[in-house]
């Protein structure tokens, strides 16, 4: 059952729209003990793994509303800016439903799975010479003038779509989180998380609402830094973005949340990318490990105070990304595998197996 289905009370949805779906959402939340302990006593971490969704990325939430409404409407075509994943989803929905998606990127900045994924299911995907922010701009120029309907996250029906993350989160822990972390990039994200949980408490579902922490990458933290970043630079390519188009919105939830919003270097965007696929086996790509990398940053500055309760706290950290879409990243990073010749000798040797 997709996200559409399973909320649909919750959704801008009538009995005439036509439902594009992909049996995306539904993702696991996964418990992360290696996490939790350094975090400090009485903590609990979760991990919402939206690498799991149909396009391995938690756009498909979105874009499954998205693309419905834009149907149901008449649109004929789709049309995105992307920094990888929103074009990815946005072309399997657009493939799904037969209608014509175009895809702007910046040239040289879209991680290879994302591109692939754009391709392949047949996108019309125009690289330009500029970041995402120009991309966006042209898109938002593009949709204005011509017929196609806009599927970035200034269209509130993808932040409906996304809002069913705060839904599964809560339905699967019994309760809101205390505090729910996430990478911030354009912002809709946070925005649609927000939303959520608020809708679900006014609806008597959860009786609280978590501390909502945002975490741009220190390259690209416009919200952090206050202004607007001409250059944005991070090798977490998917939040590489200088002027957040819902930033109003993300300092909103921070505020009204008790929240933050701050950023995190490189180093420590890999330090808790390696720490996922090495200590708690989850892959995620290079921006969704920018959750765990805030909240350890946050637990050495004594953020997290000592909770001796009975009752734990818990932290949820959405991974935005599956790892495959950035396989070029892992290799990089990391050894490549030692070559030996064909005997097994040698390859025990190299296992550092005892006989
Ligand atoms: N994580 C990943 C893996 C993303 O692809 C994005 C955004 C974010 C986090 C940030 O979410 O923009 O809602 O604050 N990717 C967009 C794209 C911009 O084009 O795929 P946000």
């Amino acid at each position: 059952m997709g996200v559409i289905e399973r909320y649909k009370d919750y959704l801008p949805i009538s009995d005439k729209t036509p439902v594009i779906s992909l049996e995306e959402g539904g993702t696991p939340l996964i418990k992360a003990d290696a996490i939790s302990q350094k975090i400090g006593e009485g903590y609990d971490v979760w991990l919402k793994y939206e690498g799991l969704n149909p396009t391995g990325s938690f756009k498909d939430r979105g874009m499954t509303v998205a693309v419905s409404k834009a149907i149901e409407e008449g649109s004929k075509a789709i049309a995105c800016a992307s920094t990888g994943n929103t074009s990815a989803s946005a072309a399997a929905y657009a493939a799904r439903s037969g209608i014509k998606c175009i895809v702007v990127i910046p040239e040289g900045a879209i991680a290879l799975g994302k591109l692939a994924q754009a391709l392949i299911h047949g996108a019309c995907v125009i690289a330009i010479r500029g970041n995402f922010d120009d991309a966006l701009s042209i898109v938002c120029e593009l949709t204005e003038k011509y017929d196609a309907a806009l599927v970035n996250s200034i269209n509130p029906y993808r932040i409906e779509g996304q809002k069913t993350g705060s839904f599964e989160v809560a339905d699967s822990l019994g309760c809101a989180p205390d505090y729910h972390s996430l990478p911030v990039g354009n912002a809709g994200n946070i925005t649609a998380y927000w939303k959520g949980y608020n809708e679900y408490k006014s609806k008597g579902k959860i009786n609280s609402l978590p501390k909502m922490l945002g975490f741009q990458a220190a390259g690209s933290a416009p919200i952090v830094d206050g202004h607007v970043i001409k250059d944005p630079k991070t090798l977490a390519t998917a939040i590489k973005i200088g002027n957040p188009a819902s930033w109003k919105q993300a300092e909103a939830a921070r505020d009204e949340s008790g929240g933050l919003i701050d950023k995190v270097t490189d180093d420590e965007i890999l330090e808790a990318y390696k720490f996922l696929a090495n200590m708690v086996g989850v892959f995620v790509e290079p921006a969704s490990a920018a959750s765990v990398a805030g909240i350890f940053k946050k637990a050495k500055e004594g953020y997290f105070p000592k909770n001796k309760s009975a009752t734990r706290k818990n932290i949820v950290c959405v991974l935005t990304g599956h790892g495959l879409k950035d396989p070029d990243r892992a290799i990089k990073c990391l050894k490549h595998p030692v070559v030996v010749d064909a005997n097994l000798d040698e390859v025990v040797k190299e296992a550092g197996l005892i006989g």
